[in-house]
């Protein structure tokens, strides 16, 4: 009976040790510093692909200043950018829910919607152009549209705003203290470099960044199963980068009609609505994946509400295969790693 139960003891040790050994991390000291083989080989393959994000999003011909970060955010909170005081940049990108508000389209100033989801602002400074059709460069060019934009703020003209933001004393401060060596300060323009200024220390550092600089832990044993599995599945062959995405254009249903998986009601046809070339027909600019667990609805139009129902339809759209619910599971639980933290600074005070 003894003996039996000492063949039983050491049988279990090694089926412990053989399950751990299954994902190198539990075999080595995690004090030791040491890194097993197996997560040695993952971390090499991830690195081949990805990078982490800066610490903050510089721009020569847009210097940023504490000064300008300053004058940016509090125009960023302001519901006097949109005509009739109803609605502020933080409205739909609300820093408070990453940068998002949750809805598959927003109310603009006069409660009308526009037929896209918005987008987070967090480490959007970093993409390659902005916009979902990329019609805008940089958060430069990009701040200035939705204050003219009927259907979001509503102002009707630049210098109807400049004549409002006149008006108000700590303002005139402001743009004198962000814009030291100019006469006239309060400019559209300078609206716009000081808002950029702002978004470009909107970056959001998550425990995928730790994992890259070789904190292997920061990263779960199903997490990096399925980061395995986004590598090997092929979704890195358009998010890839410092933010997993955000740096070309795709054609969005390569393999089926995007519409006949997300149901969306209105066919949108992506970057060949702006230029009208049928063989950009479809193309969106490949969104990044930092915060993405937080950032639902999905796609254009925020027709897609579950994260596990988006990575599902993107590997039958994009790569013609179909994943297992582990599969699935596994490359959800990788994707909330890249779940980062919003400055506090940049939050309302
Ligand atoms: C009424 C809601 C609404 C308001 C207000 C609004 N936006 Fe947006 N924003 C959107 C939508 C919708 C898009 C996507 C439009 C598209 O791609 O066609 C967008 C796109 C963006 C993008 C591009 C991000 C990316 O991934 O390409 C940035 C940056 C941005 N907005 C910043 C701002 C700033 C700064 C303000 C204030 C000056 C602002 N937005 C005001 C709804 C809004
Ligand atoms: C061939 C390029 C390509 C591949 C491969 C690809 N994607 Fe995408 N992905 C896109 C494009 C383009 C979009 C934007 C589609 C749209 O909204 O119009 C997108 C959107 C997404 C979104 C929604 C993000 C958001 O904020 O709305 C998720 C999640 C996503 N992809 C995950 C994945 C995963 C997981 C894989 C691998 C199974 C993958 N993608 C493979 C191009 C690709």
């Amino acid at each position: 009976m003894k003996t039996f139960r000492i063949i039983l003891f050491l049988a279990g040790l090694i089926i412990i040790s053989a399950c751990s050994q299954k994902r190198g991390s539990k075999t080595t000291d995690p004090n030791s510093g040491e890194i097993s083989a197996n997560d040695q080989a993952l971390l090499e393959k991830a690195l081949a692909v990805f990078q982490t994000l800066p610490e903050i999003a510089e721009d020569e011909a847009n210097p940023i200043t504490s000064e300008k970060v300053a004058l940016g955010k509090a125009l960023y909170y302001d519901k006097r950018l949109s005509k009739d005081e109803t609605i502020s940049c933080n409205s739909c990108h609300n820093l408070e829910t990453f940068g998002v508000d949750n809805l598959p389209t927003s109310p603009g100033d006069a409660g009308d919607e526009g037929d896209r989801n918005s987008p987070t602002v967090l480490n959007a400074a970093l993409h390659f152009v902005q916009f979902w059709d990329g019609r805008a460069k940089d958060v430069e060019e990009q701040a200035g549209g939705p204050i003219l934009e009927k259907v979001e703020m509503g102002i009707p003209s630049k210098e109807f705003l400049i004549e409002r933001l006149s008006t108000i004393d700590e303002y005139q401060e402001m743009f004198a203290q962000a814009y030291p060596d100019q006469r006239k300060p309060l400019t559209y323009e300078n609206i716009q470099k000081a808002i950029a200024a702002f978004e470009r220390t909107l970056l959001t550092p998550s425990p995928f960044d730790k994992y890259l600089n070789g904190e292997v832990g920061a990263l779960n044993d199903q997490q990096k199963n399925g980061l395995e599995a986004f590598i090997d599945k092929g979704c890195t062959t358009c998010h890839m980068g410092v933010l997993l995405g955000g740096n070309m254009y795709h054609k969005f249903g390569i393999y089926d009609d995007y519409w006949k998986h997300t149901q969306s009601e209105k066919i949108d046809e992506g970057l060949a609505g702006i230029t009208g070339e049928e063989s950009q027909k479809f193309m969106f600019k490949v969104p990044s994946l930092r915060n993405v667990e937080k950032t639902f609805p999905y796609y254009h139009d925020g027709s897609v509400t579950e994260l596990n129902e988006a990575i599902e339809i993107m590997a039958v759209t994009q790569l013609n295969k179909e994943l297992t619910d582990q599969e699935i599971a596994d490359i959800g639980a990788f994707l909330g790693s890249l779940t980062g933290e919003v400055p506090k600074e940049a939050l309302m005070d």
